[in-house]
């Protein structure tokens, strides 16, 4: 059974303008354990996709089963609970709580889920760990980097364990090298058995991905496997070229040699 079953999803705006198709009869499957990459330019139904697929819109047309659930058969709540039980989020900017430090955000998917204070702050502790910032649980969002906050939001997005992370654009805001650093994760954690979906409108970040889906105008345009890109790879190469830069330790000892 595939974790994602979308029949002909459609999400239609009636404006004063007129009507938006955002997406238009899109029917597809996601496996589980599948690392996705949604492509396609501004405006073509990507985000309109993945808050659909993430029971944070409801389709106006089509079916959706969320690992085997009809989820327009769900009330508000019963899709609440779906969201917070089996779906993990992140964005584009992190969309942290400025006023609290990495340990209390990663918390927050918690206060529902009815654990006590000691067990919440255990787990929360263990995803940071998990993201490489057991260190950083006590700072603030300010006082971390981009690339530290993203971790922090990756942290926040798996306390729950889901089965499903969902991304748009999650390296959007970041420097090359840390959009590597941050896909590199989601390659571990893909590894560990969690289902990506990631939004990209950057073909560099795309290649890391097994599956490549691209809308144009809310349709599905075409949907392809490729062999996914090693971002520890390229982040070797990256550290091996500074090792020979001019001046440095390695080129002196490459001259020596
Ligand atoms: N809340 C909304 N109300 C009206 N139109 C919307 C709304 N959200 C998205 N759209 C329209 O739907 C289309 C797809 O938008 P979106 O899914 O955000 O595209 P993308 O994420 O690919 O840039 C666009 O034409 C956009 O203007
Ligand atoms: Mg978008």
């Amino acid at each position: 059974m595939p974790l994602i079953e979308a029949r002909e999803l459609s999400r239609v705006y009636d404006l004063d303008s007129g009507r938006v198709t955002a997406l238009d009869r899109v029917s597809l499957d996601i496996e589980a354990g599948d690392l996705v990459a949604v492509m396609g330019p501004s405006g073509s139904g990507k985000s309109t996709f993945m808050n659909l697929i993430g029971c944070l819109d409801r389709p106006t047309g089509g079916h959706y089963r969320l690992d085997g659930v009809a989820v327009e058969t769900l009330s508000g709540d019963g899709l609440a609970e779906l969201r917070n039980r089996k779906l993990g989020f992140v964005f584009q900017q992190f969309n942290l709580l400025p006023r609290v430090d990495a340990c209390a955000n990663v918390e927050l998917p918690m206060a529902y889920a009815g654990a006590d204070g000691k067990t919440r702050k255990a787990r929360a502790l263990a995803a940071l760990g998990r993201v490489g910032l057991a260190e950083r649980a006590h700072h603030r969002p300010m006082q971390l980097s981009g690339g530290q906050q993203q971790r922090v939001a990756i942290a926040r997005a798996l306390v729950n364990e889901p089965r499903l992370l969902l991304a748009d654009e999650p390296t959007g805001a970041l420097d090359s090298r840390t959009a590597l650093e941050i896909l590199a994760l989601f390659q571990d954690l893909n590894r560990e058995g969690v289902t990506v979906v990631l939004v990209t409108h950057d073909a560099e970040v795309a290649r890391h991905a097994r599956r490549v889906i691209r809308f144009r105008d809310g349709k599905l345009l075409s949907d392809t496997r490729q062999e996914a890109a090693e971002a520890r790879e390229a982040l070797a190469a990256l550290d091996a070229g500074h090792a020979v830069e001019p001046g440095s330790e390695m080129a002196t000892l490459e001259v020596l040699a």
